[in-house]
């Protein structure tokens, strides 16, 4: 399998989420919990911009989808007419004699042991519904027992009529939202790719019965070619994969996985889907309620056609992290030097403007940066920042920040300011007054 692993290692995006404040274990001083994880400062703004990018291209941009956010806890019934509770398994094996447990379609063999390398002390295989129970209320019986969602979708498709006519919507439209799911996965690992609580963007576009339902499928395919391409993805690192008959649902008429070259090999990112009229016609049949579109014009009703996007966003905000990850060999006061730098995407950095003093001690250059920092904050996404300044750039081009601005004696006389290009590590004197529109322009 092809990996991306001579670019970089996970040991080494581990360590630089850590280092620089992007992931962290969660509940890490009781020795954390398997397959979850909490943002850090940085982390958490990386991931809001890649939901923001997200519901922008996907809700704002777009005059033909709405907005929507379900509860995460659904009446159970939900669970059962869309097929989580008789099939949302994976099969899983244990080893008799570590004790580990494994998927078996991730296991080579059945016979031995890929962590103790034991033969015969593999279990049969299991199945494991990856659902979470809850309890809603103060009794912890079989009546009040529920499931914490494992997709956001099934809050959309429930609520289709609701939506439809507030909205005074008409097929083909879609409902977006972005929401936490969650899943007991029998395996997470390779840090938030595969993790029991995660956030997905789910776009359900509904499509009238027509013959229009594969060119809805290749638009919606075309738009999240172009999220990718726009927001800076290496194409090189992504691939569409077109699911043959065998590997999608019955009532799937195509599907399309969305995979990125992790340092592991190839991984999913999103699932694109043509998912046939399954959804809604499960609840109607087990709600006994009517879902159907009723056309006022022409006095007809249908049961539409869903198209499904569905990306994971903490796979996607780790996408753009490995693949900003770049190293170069630099010459740095005539020695060779390592650095380390993360090319974000502008809209995608979580600090697009660092501006310092060139000395900590001289007040006047840092109450001129601090100023000069509060005055673009309304603008762009900065940070003020004071030490040594080869160890202050060096700390940016690590979280991956465009543009860094040095505030030093010159400043104070030509009002200008030194701005320094974090790919091209090339700097630039630019003026006060025009420093706002530098800056906008390139970002
Ligand atoms: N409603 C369709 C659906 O949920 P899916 O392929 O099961 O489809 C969609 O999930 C996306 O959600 C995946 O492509 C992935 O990005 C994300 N996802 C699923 N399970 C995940 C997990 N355990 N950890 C992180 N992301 C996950």
């Amino acid at each position: 399998m092809a990996t991306d692993q001579a670019r970089v290692t996970m040991e080494e995006i581990t360590a630089l989420a850590k280092r620089r404040g992007f992931i962290f274990q969660s509940s890490e001083i009781y020795g954390g919990i398997g397959g979850f994880f909490d943002y850090g400062p940085l982390g958490a703004v990386l991931k809001r911009n890649v939901k923001e990018a997200w519901w922008r291209e996907t809700v704002e941009l777009r005059d033909d989808v709405v907005a929507f956010d379900s509860s995460i806890v659904m009446h159970p019934s939900t669970w059962i007419a869309s097929g989580h509770v008789a099939a949302f398994h994976d099969k899983m094996i244990d080893c008799r004699n570590c004790k580990h447990r494994f998927r078996a379609d991730h296991l080579k063999s059945v016979d031995k042991c890929p962590d103790c390398g034991m033969t015969g002390t593999l279990t049969e295989p299991r199945n494991f519904n990856l659902m979470m129970q809850t309890f809603v209320g103060p009794m912890e019986d079989s009546a009040s027992q529920t499931y914490l969602r494992p997709e956001t979708a099934q809050g959309i498709f429930v609520n289709f009529k609701n939506v439809y006519q507030s909205a005074r919507k008409k097929p083909p439209f879609g409902i977006a939202q972005i929401g936490k799911s969650f899943r007991n996965e029998i395996t997470p690992g390779n840090l938030t790719f595969r993790v029991r609580e995660f956030e997905q963007a789910e776009l359900e576009y509904f499509v009238p019965d027509d013959g229009g339902d594969m060119a809805c499928f290749e638009m919606w395919v075309n738009a999240r070619k172009k999220w990718y391409s726009d927001y800076g993805v290496n194409a090189d690192r992504l691939r569409f994969y077109e699911l043959t008959p065998d590997e999608r649902p019955h009532y799937a008429k195509a599907g399309i996985d969305v995979e990125y070259l992790f340092p592991w090999g190839w991984g999913e990112l999103e699932s694109i889907a043509h998912r046939g009229t399954y959804d809604l016609d499960a609840h109607m049949k087990l709600s006994g309620k009517d879902l159907q579109f009723f056309d006022e014009a022409t006095k007809t009703k249908y049961t539409p056609i869903l198209i499904e996007s569905s990306a994971g966003m903490d796979r996607t905000a780790l996408t753009m992290l490995i693949d900003a990850y770049d190293v170069e060999t630099i010459v740095e006061n005539g020695k060779e030097t390592k650095r380390i730098v993360l090319r974000f995407h502008p809209k995608i950095a979580p600090v697009q403007v660092a501006i310092f003093p060139l000395a900590r001690n001289k007040p006047e250059l840092v109450e001129r940066a601090r100023a000069l920092e509060m005055e673009l904050r309304p603008h762009f996404r900065t940070q003020y920042d004071e030490g040594n300044v080869g160890q202050l750039y060096r700390r940016q081009d690590e979280i991956g920040t465009p543009f860094c601005l040095m505030f030093d004696y010159d400043s104070l006389d030509d009002h200008k300011i030194t701005v320094r290009d974090r790919d091209s590590m090339q700097q630039q004197r630019v003026a006060f007054d025009s420093l706002r529109g530098y800056v906008a322009e390139r970002l």
